[in-house]
């Protein structure tokens, strides 16, 4: 069992990682509770749920809008909340997002903490103090900066996971280790079956580490004003490849680390010998979906992105396995490299 904890500039979290959820009550403040989660998490783990007052939200990215905040504020009103009352998210990312939305704003913000579910979840999407909702299809548009009290992961939700959430997860975990921690990614390698087949010490290893590397990265930069863009490492692209394709987030950012790795190569950043490893190594571990990319229309969401301004991106590459580099470059230019990097993995799949 892992403890540590994340302080910024609007609290600090306490992170428990490896503890089991049967024994979560111990951890929660004495206040009135109310548990936010989803239906797919109701349906396997309400009777373990600690006592409280249960809000059910519809499971999925769509629930993360404005409207299920008006729900959710109402079912609020409804249970009494006051500012004696702590909620509890149990769920993955979007029930993270929510959670931390609904409290940091009803009545000017009540306690809370996270019961992380999904891999995303535990080693990214409950850490950090990131809340944010999306404003109809602008992702996370909407949002606040405020830490959990609390997020308990127990890694034997994992096992009740659907099989394409928990590779998507992995991406984030395999970015992780290219941006940060050499070691980890050839540890991550060398025990890449055992993790997939969900064993327990594999995984408590890697969910600890994970945590670790995003604890140190935001603790430098809370409001992602430098360092922390590094975590945005494969997110360029694979937002555009998410949108016209619908794959999972982690499917998407798998590609979009493809083409960031060809970028970094293209620049004279990247050795040739650590370029064909990690896509060799992406290519083989069965986080991309093999459906066949729509060059032209990632281009034209690429180049519509909302939440842009200029024609210079801030663009995060790898120097070597393990260190970044953040550089501009133009718009036009990330665009040719994208369709240059596509050609090249066509004709080699083909
Ligand atoms: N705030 C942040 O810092 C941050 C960081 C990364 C991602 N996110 C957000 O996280 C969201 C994605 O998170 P996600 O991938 O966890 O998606 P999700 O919350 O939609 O969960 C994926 C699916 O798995 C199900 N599920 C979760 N845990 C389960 C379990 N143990 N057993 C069975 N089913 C389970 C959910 O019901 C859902 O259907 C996105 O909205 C993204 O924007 C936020």
């Amino acid at each position: 069992m892992n403890e540590l904890t994340i302080t910024g500039a609007t609290g600090f979290s306490r992170i428990l990682e490896g503890f089991p959820f049967s024994g979560l009550s111990d951890f929660l403040p004495h206040k009135n509770l109310i548990i936010l989660t989803d239906d797919h998490l109701s349906s396997l783990y309400l009777e373990r749920f600690p006592e409280a007052r249960v809000i059910v939200l519809p499971h999925g990215e769509q629930s993360k809008d404005l409207s299920t905040l008006e729900t959710c504020y109402l079912k609020l009103l409804e249970f009494g909340a006051d500012r004696d009352t702590f909620i509890l998210g149990i769920g993955g990312g979007v029930i993270c997002d929510i959670t931390g939305f609904v409290a940091s704003t009803f009545m000017r913000g009540l306690s809370f903490g996270f019961v992380p579910t999904s891999l995303l979840a535990q080693v990214d999407a409950s850490l950090g103090g990131k809340n944010g909702v999306n404003l109809k299809k602008i992702k996370n548009m909407v949002g606040v900066f405020r830490h959990p009290e609390i997020v308990f992961c127990d890694p034997a939700f994992l096992t009740t996971l659907p099989e394409k959430e928990f590779l998507s997860g992995l991406t984030e975990v395999v970015k992780h280790a290219l941006i940060y921690d050499i070691e980890y990614y050839h540890w991550l390698q060398e025990n890449w079956d055992a993790i997939c087949n969900l064993d327990t010490t594999s995984l408590n290893k890697m969910i600890w580490r994970s945590i670790q590397i995003k604890k140190e990265v935001v603790e430098k930069d809370e409001k992602e004003e430098g360092l922390r863009r590094i975590l945005n490492f494969g997110h360029t692209f694979g937002h555009a490849i998410e949108l016209v394709h619908g794959f999972t987030h982690g499917e998407s950012v798998a590609y979009g680390i493809l083409v960031a790795v060809y970028i970094s190569l293209k620049e004279a950043l990247l050795q040739e010998s650590s370029a064909t490893e990690i896509s060799t190594f992406i290519e083989t571990s069965g986080l991309l979906n093999k459906q066949p990319l729509k060059g032209s229309e990632i281009c034209k969401i690429f180049r519509t992105d909302k939440k842009r301004t200029g024609t210079r991106i801030q663009f995060v590459l790898l120097s070597k396995i393990g260190r970044t580099t953040v550089i501009k470059l133009e718009q036009d230019m990330l665009e040719k490299y994208f369709i240059d990097w596509l050609n090249d993995f066509n004709q080699i799949r083909s």
